[in-house]
């Protein structure tokens, strides 16, 4: 008969109960040095931004003052949900005297948010999405949080935040926050991928998931084909390619994060191209495709913009956007093998036409 009194510690519910976020970045640098001290800490001040979030949502329908719009349109030129704002002001009231972050910069604000009292030894950066997938919130579908980590470059004197305009090989931590039936943050410090569920009971996230690869080929395509006669040639070629070959179908969710989390898991691609409108796409680079891409990376996969990957993509401005292609590698490739194509006949053909 089993025995309920366990002194050797053969409890495993225990241990999994243990494996929290801020002790797993510290097993996975290996160190209990300065650095690896913040990086716990920074990622501790996340989840608590997530945990705040994440009761909001649950709430959602039964308070006033929590859905819809506020009536104003952030820098983007979109309208801005209560609960975009709500998220964006999380993010910073965690990171207020945390003497981590120096400054905060968000697709919600114009221009970088300065915490001046943690200048003086905050080295750190913090850039984020605070709601991906705002479309989704007034309906309790899925929904995210992205967020990536970077050092501050020099004092910054001017304000520029000329120091962020570099590529997201720059980027210390990454990961991003799902609102779905559980709430899950997924993280990486450059050690692997990994994912943390929120465990209600205990307000704690916990390790459900270590080390995460994505398969090299998956059967999803994520895209808004609604946008089929916006796109360039070579992006239809595609779609058209996938419509007559089996084994493969589409999921599509209005949350680049839902979409993306799916896609890690169990292989495939999304894109969001240019349109003849915005040949840059919609996706901003510093707060929501590179933070992806060094997950996607990390996890064995691929991020690309159709010409370089995305990791080595650099923005000429805080709110730049690219066009995206992440996910599985057999897949990634499959979409730019198209896109070479149509490069390679033009090319032809404006040599014909010589
Ligand atoms: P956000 O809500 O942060 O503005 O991001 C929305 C993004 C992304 O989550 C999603 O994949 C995409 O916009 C959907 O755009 P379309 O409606 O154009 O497909
Ligand atoms: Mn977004
Ligand atoms: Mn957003």
């Amino acid at each position: 008969m089993a025995d309920a009194y366990d002194p050797l510690g053969q409890d495993k519910s225990l241990d999994r109960d243990c494996k929290t976020l801020s002790r797993h970045v510290l097993e996975q640098l290996n160190s209990f040095s300065p650095d690896a001290q913040d990086l716990s800490a920074l990622m501790n001040r996340i989840a608590l931004a997530a945990k705040l979030i994440s009761r909001r949502l649950s709430q959602s329908g039964l308070v006033e003052g929590v859905l819809g719009f506020t009536g104003d349109v952030n820098v983007q030129g979109e309208e801005v949900k209560r609960m975009d704002l709500y998220a964006n002001q999380v993010f910073i009231s965690v990171f207020k005297q945390s003497g981590l972050v120096c400054r905060l910069a968000s697709e919600e604000m114009e221009k970088p948010y300065y915490i001046p009292e943690n200048c003086p030894i905050g080295r750190y950066t913090l850039l984020y999405d605070p709601i991906d997938g705002s479309s989704n919130i007034d309906i309790n579908l899925n929904i995210g949080s992205i967020f990536s980590i970077r050092q501050q470059e020099g004092m910054d004197e001017d304000n520029s935040a000329s120091d962020l305009l570099q590529n997201g090989r720059k980027q210390i931590a990454a990961g991003y926050i799902l609102y779905g039936p559980s709430t899950m943050l997924v993280y990486t410090i450059g050690t692997g991928v990994h994912a943390f569920t929120l465990d209600p009971s205990l307000g704690e996230f916990i390790l459900s998931h270590e080390n995460i690869t994505v398969p090299e080929i998956g059967p999803v395509y994520s895209v808004n084909e609604g946008n089929f006669w916006q796109w360039s040639e070579s992006i239809r070629d595609y779609i058209r390619y996938v419509h007559r070959h089996e084994g493969y179908t589409a999921r599509y969710s209005g949350a680049l994060v839902g979409d993306f989390h799916r896609i890690l898991f169990q292989g495939g691609v999304f894109l969001y191209p240019g349109t003849i409108k915005k040949p840059e796409g919609k996706l901003r680079l510093l707060y929501e495709t590179a933070p992806l891409a060094f997950l996607i990376e990390q996890a064995g996969g691929r991020a690309s913009t159709g010409t370089e990957e995305i990791l080595d993509a650099v923005p000429e401005k805080l709110h730049a956007r690219t066009p995206v292609i992440i996910g599985s590698k057999e897949n990634v490739a499959l979409v730019e093998s198209f896109i070479a194509e149509r490069k390679r006949q033009e090319a032809e053909e404006a040599l014909a036409a010589k």
